[in-house]
């Protein structure tokens, strides 16, 4: 490891004063920093961010409400993303030149987004361009790289989330016969299969193994789905759908579209974190709910309905590890970096990246509402 590496290792890491700083401190520190910076300071909080850290953010909102705000945004001189990685670049690629986007915390990934890397989609696009010729388009789930962004946009496609999927994939296969999804085969398949495609349409790339994993008729293939999943949302079963059902009865099963699609249709209900939030805030009082979602919502979502039953759909749940990254103490060390005149975690795309990124990103925001 060279030097330059070595210091830059050093300034990624937490300095130890913030480990051993009181929660009141960092609270009141925080707030200051907020007080003192005003417009010039935005922070915006995806649903999955823990409490401490939602309790600071300007606008808190899906990964389709983030992306529509930080274009939106030209104010903010800092935005400090409390989110994953790939949602940090996204404010990056569509905020202005002179905008600053910080992560507090660069471990903060996401292990669906590690599941495809570029030189594997390149590979993937060749092999699929010899078989099928120029018959598909490629759309990327916005949890994928600035680098597979900007490839999908290159290539003519666009960028989707939980939110616009189905209307995007419907656009899609209005430009081209088939296409390439990724990097979460869940929910390219769930929402190809809401849009009647049967799953003997649908094939997986394996992008490990470099292969088209399909036993039916070429000619009839119409959706690639990469094989690519989420973590946190693949532990939610048809078991614990069975057992809630059993021990709840009269339950409504509702879970994000990243779930697997057996407990996709076996719920009744599915949708982003947005149209769960709205789904709960609108049902009568007394209903009883098992969400197959991120933790830190569902406990937040418990919380503000105490007039409904609410569970998680799978009771020994953990929150989404990498999301959690994102704590006071990272966000104290980001705020007070930028008072330091000094910033840390700084989240930059190359220009290059950038440009054929923002038109994946524009294609799929001109089409969402
Ligand atoms: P949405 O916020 O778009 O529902 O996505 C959930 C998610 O997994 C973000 O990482
Ligand atoms: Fe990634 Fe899943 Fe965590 Fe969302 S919940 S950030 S998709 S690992």
């Amino acid at each position: 490891m060279s030097l330059l590496e070595r210091l830059s290792v050093k300034r990624n890491t937490l300095p130890e004063k913030y480990m051993t700083m009181s929660e009141q401190e960092m609270v009141s520190r925080i707030q200051e920093i907020k007080d003192t910076l005003g417009e010039s300071l935005y922070l915006p909080g995806h649903h999955y961010q823990k409490d401490e850290v939602i309790q600071f953010a300007d606008d808190t909102g899906d990964s389709l409400k983030l992306a529509q705000l930080s274009a939106a945004n030209t104010k903010a001189k800092y935005i400090v993303f409390c989110g994953v990685h790939f949602m940090a670049e996204t404010a990056d690629i569509l905020s202005n030149e002179e905008q600053i986007v910080i992560l507090p915390d660069m471990r903060a990934g996401c292990s669906m987004a590690d599941m495809a890397d570029i030189y594997q989609t390149e590979r993937a696009w060749n092999s699929l361009q010899e078989v099928f010729g120029d018959t598909i388009l490629p759309l990327t789930y916005v949890n994928s790289t600035a680098s597979i962004k900007s490839f999908v946009g290159k290539n003519g496609g666009a960028t989707v989330t939980s939110s616009n999927a189905k209307a995007m994939v419907e656009w899609a296969l209005q430009q081209k016969e088939r296409i390439l999804f990724l990097p979460d085969q869940h929910l390219g398949r769930n929402t190809a299969y809401d849009l009647g495609i049967p799953l003997e349409e649908m094939a997986i790339w394996d992008p490990i193994s470099n292969e088209l994993v399909y036993e039916g008729n070429l000619d009839d293939l119409r959706i690639i789905l990469w094989k690519g999943h989420c973590s946190v949302h693949e532990k939610f079963t048809i078991k614990n759908i069975e057992d809630v059902r059993a021990e709840m009865p009269g339950v409504n099963v509702i879970v994000h579209p990243e779930c697997t699609f057996d407990v996709v249709q076996a719920s009744d209900l599915n949708g982003s974190t947005k149209k769960i939030i709205e789904t709960i805030e609108q049902a009568p009082s007394g209903t009883s709910w098992a969400i197959g979602t991120e933790m830190n919502l569902v406990n937040r979502i418990i919380k503000t309905h105490p007039d409904k039953r609410i569970v998680s759909l799978n009771p020994n749940m953990c929150p989404c590890l990498t999301m959690n990254r994102i704590d006071l103490p990272h966000l104290l060390w980001a705020l007070e970096s930028i008072m330091e005149g000094e910033i840390i975690n700084l989240i930059k795309v190359d220009e290059e990246t950038t440009h054929f990124a923002k038109t994946a990103l524009e294609r799929m925001l001109n089409k969402s509402i």
